[in-house]
């Protein structure tokens, strides 16, 4: 079936609507960059390229192998939940596994689906680098690769067919914005900590990098400790509280999830200081929890990242299987929210 430039507009617009009205409610704030997020989803035509051959006949069941990080946080959580009823309700057949945040699980996991002979692979890659082997296996074996939330690095992106989700440098970015303009008057040293994602990940990466270049320009502004916490509440609070023993004077927190910050609150209180007043915290994500403590004013700024991208990713397996050719990166709209934002939304907050 041959897609006309029209159909592949529509294409491109139903999915980006479909994870719009998926996400909540995104807000905007005048303290963070607007996000170029959906500009850039429709700024990835396929444009006239030739739909390649139905891979599935229209009556058989479509089967999905999808490799999941693991479930180090309240963001994976929703994300499985909604990639897990996603399948229910588009009548896919998947196959799930859960990596434990180790890239040798993701890996096993896809080699298995490709032994399985599943009709499409699905996965979040744990880390951006080391995929090109087993991308290739697929490749060869003719199954199609679709990335879901976190990138890859290969240089042959032929190795897959689309990577759905959200714009980590843009959500450093108006983290970074925030705080370069809550301090923006300051004649001080503003000290900061940073409880990084996984070490490796395309979040952690492109969270800091992000970040570094919106308080480039105050040289006040210092990230005097960064460490990984690897996107757990146990880890950041360990983290935090190491950073607490080593530094005196800490002005900030910039954690890349809500569920380290959330961590890092508990070592912050037990140290006898107050989450949000004597320490600013700026987290990531924008699950209930982090929001409730936003809400509760202990973090003050979060950068939202939907977690929730089942339907869109079924929807692109369907049109994949169908000979339509999806849109090589399709970026998923991020909001923001102030502790105010955050106790207005909260009561509507789906996850
Ligand atoms: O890849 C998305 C990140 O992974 C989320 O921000 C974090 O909570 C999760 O573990």
């Amino acid at each position: 079936m041959k897609r006309t430039g029209k159909l592949g507009a529509l294409l491109v617009l139903s999915a980006i609507l479909l994870v719009t009205s998926a996400c909540g409610k995104n807000n905007n704030n005048n303290n963070a960059e607007p996000s170029k997020a959906a500009a850039s989803s429709a700024a990835a035509p396929s444009s006239e390229a030739p739909a390649s051959e139905p891979a599935a006949p229209a009556d058989k069941q479509i089967s999905m192998g999808f490799a999941q990080v693991g479930a180090e946080s309240g963001w994976r959580t929703a994300n499985t939940d909604s990639i897990q009823s996603a399948a229910k309700e588009a009548g896919i057949d998947l196959k799930f596994s859960d990596a434990q945040q180790k890239q040798e699980n993701q890996i096993k996991a896809i080699r298995s689906y490709i032994q399985q002979k599943v009709d499409v692979i699905a996965f979040s890659p744990v880390v951006e680098s080391g995929w090109d082997t087993v991308l290739k296996e697929a490749k060869d074996a003719g199954i199609p690769v679709i990335l879901t939330d976190r990138a890859v690095d290969s240089k042959d992106t032929s190795l897959y067919v689309t990577f759905m989700g959200s714009d980590f440098v843009e959500e450093g970015r108006m983290a970074g914005t925030w705080l370069a303009d809550q301090y923006k008057d300051t004649a001080e040293d503003i000290n900061i900590v940073e409880l990084q994602g996984t070490t490796g990940s395309a979040p952690a990466n492109d969270r800091k990098a992000g970040f570094a270049e919106k308080i480039a320009a105050n040289p006040h502004l210092k990230v005097i400790a960064s460490q990984t916490g690897d996107f757990t509440r146990a880890k950041g609070k360990e983290v935090m509280q190491a950073f607490l023993k080593a530094n005196k004077d800490i002005d900030v927190l910039y954690a890349h999830n809500d569920d380290m910050a959330l961590g890092a609150i508990q070592a912050i209180e037990a140290a006898g200081l107050k989450p949000g007043v004597d320490i600013k915290i700026i987290s990531v994500d924008g699950v209930k929890d982090g929001m409730t403590a936003a809400a509760e004013g202990k973090i003050n700024y979060i950068v939202e990242c939907n977690p929730l991208l089942g339907p869109l990713l079924m929807q692109t397996a369907k049109d994949l299987l169908d000979g339509k050719e999806p849109p090589k990166r399709i970026v998923t709209p991020d909001g923001t929210f102030t502790s105010e934002q955050a106790k207005e939304a909260l009561p509507n907050r789906k996850y």
